[in-house]
């Protein structure tokens, strides 16, 4: 049997839908004893892909299966079709109910805990946005600090830049290491930051901590890291994990953050855009506000996000039809994580040892995204360079995968080390030739003596 066969296979076996914690949510639910959805089921829920794409890149923007895409034309047309009634009675029960569908997924207490956003951008911003407040009212004192990760995501570090930093705070930085070996690495990292960040008597505000680097990506200890937060006496931790919910299992009680996001629309299959942010209750939660004030300010950050002034709100009212669509899988969630998971490991595998080069870490520091070395002959000295490759491999191959520019350091020398990975995702609708498609394009590549200083700006 080839190998495509194998993945199509897996996803065909009938066994019972597993989540305990939804099952008195959606009693019906229990008696699915049909046969799971077919390898050609998926296509089609998949069809309105470019079939001229191979799309090894989930982690950016995520995918959308066709029933999920009529859910949310239902409930636009839902809105359409008489918008005072659906804005004035509907939309808060429909908000609420997803809210209650993933405060049980993610083990929160109270459904008060979890507010549904934009996307972990907005989230960031509510998290951000009330630190400057503390500086305005004289809770934080200037050098306070805030600490993040060396790979934490741009977009969330100009935000730290733009209300932390802007009030007043420092900001130090985990040094972590890539390629990496252990959550011990990090571990000691993260260590050594704290006390460089309390010496002479600093209080460490915040620490932002990502549940899955977007690049170079890895899943990090959160549990443990939180655990050191609080050890060390950081006021608050919140964790991006903008990667998070369908890729990795959440329980935001074990993990121990004070503030926890996740985009629904990257793993979860929700159209774009959507994410719920978790705070934790205590006296910090009544401190965030939605950065887009509206008539519900001053009630809750889970309310003042329900409304945000009219606009649609369909992508955050399809969660209950997510459910429905990932109950047709073998597992369910568990089932598309631990699949996803084992595939990309092995594509990532077969590339690495077909190129001779070097996973960016072991497969179990990473979910259903994994870093793989490309070759050093295609010299990538640049992140103009990672992004002139990754345009050059959707433009003239038709591969969609993230190039990222590992620079050398201290001490390296260049040709000692490789300087280029790509970051492949494996999601429900890949396919084995997608990750032979993206081999051939770089074996032809490095055939044809190609270096990335061959490409124009
Ligand atoms: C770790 C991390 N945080 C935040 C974001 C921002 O997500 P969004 O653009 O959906 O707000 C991303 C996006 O990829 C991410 O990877």
């Amino acid at each position: 049997m080839g190998f495509s066969r194998c993945f199509e296979f897996s996803y065909c076996k009938p066994v019972l839908f597993n989540c305990k914690r939804l099952a008195y949510l959606f009693p019906c639910r229990l008696f699915h004893h049909g046969s799971f959805i077919s390898h050609a089921d998926i296509q089609t829920e998949f069809s309105h892909h470019d079939p001229a794409v191979a799309r090894i890149n989930n982690g950016s923007f995520g995918c959308c299966p066709a029933s999920i895409i009529t859910a949310q034309k239902k409930w636009q047309l839902n809105l359409l079709s008489q918008p005072d009634h659906f804005y004035l009675n509907e939309l808060n029960k429909r908000i609420l109910q997803s809210r209650t569908i993933i405060k049980e997924l993610v083990n929160a207490d109270h459904v008060d805990e979890i507010s549904i956003v934009d996307n972990a951008t907005t989230a960031a911003a509510i998290i951000l946005q009330q630190t400057v407040w503390a500086f305005a009212e004289g809770k934080f004192r200037k050098c306070d600090v805030a600490v993040l990760l060396r790979y934490s995501y741009g977009a969330v570090k100009k935000s730290i830049e733009a209300y932390f930093s802007r009030a007043g705070g420092e900001v130090l930085e985990v040094q972590l290491p890539f390629p990496v070996n252990s959550n011990d690495e990090i571990i000691d990292e993260l260590r050594k930051t704290l006390e460089r960040a309390k010496c002479n008597g600093r209080r460490v505000r915040l620490a932002v901590i990502d549940h899955i680097t977007s690049m170079p990506s890895m899943v990090m200890p959160v549990k443990e890291m939180v655990k050191i937060c609080r050890e060390e006496g950081v006021d608050q931790v919140f964790i991006d994990a903008a990667h998070g919910i369908g890729c990795i299992d959440i329980n935001v009680k074990e993990i121990g953050a004070d503030f926890y996001t996740s985009n629904l629309h990257k793993w979860f299959f929700c159209p774009p855009s959507v994410a719920f942010l978790y705070c934790r209750k205590s006296p910090n939660c009544s401190v965030l506000h939605h950065p887009v004030v509206s008539h519900e300010y001053g009630n809750g950050l889970a309310i003042e996000s329900a409304w945000v002034g009219t606009r649609d709100y369909s992508a955050q009212l399809v969660v209950p039809s997510v459910l429905e669509f990932v109950d047709r899988f073998e597992g369910g969630f568990e089932g598309i994580r631990k699949r996803n998971h084992g595939a990309v490991v092995k594509m990532g595998e077969m590339l690495v040892q077909e190129w001779g080069t070097h996973l960016g870490c072991p497969p179990d520091m990473c979910a259903s995204m994994i870093m793989v070395g490309l070759p050093a002959c295609l010299r990538i000295t640049s992140e103009l360079d990672a992004l002139k490759l990754r345009t050059h491999l959707r433009d003239k191959f038709g591969v969609e995968v993230p190039i990222y520019y590992r620079p050398p350091e201290d001490g390296e020398l260049i040709d000692s080390i490789l300087t280029g990975y790509a970051r492949i995702s494996h999601q429900i609708y890949n396919k084995v030739d997608d990750y032979y498609k993206f081999r051939d394009a770089i074996n032809q590549l490095v055939c044809n003596k190609f270096t990335c200083t061959l490409l124009s700006n």
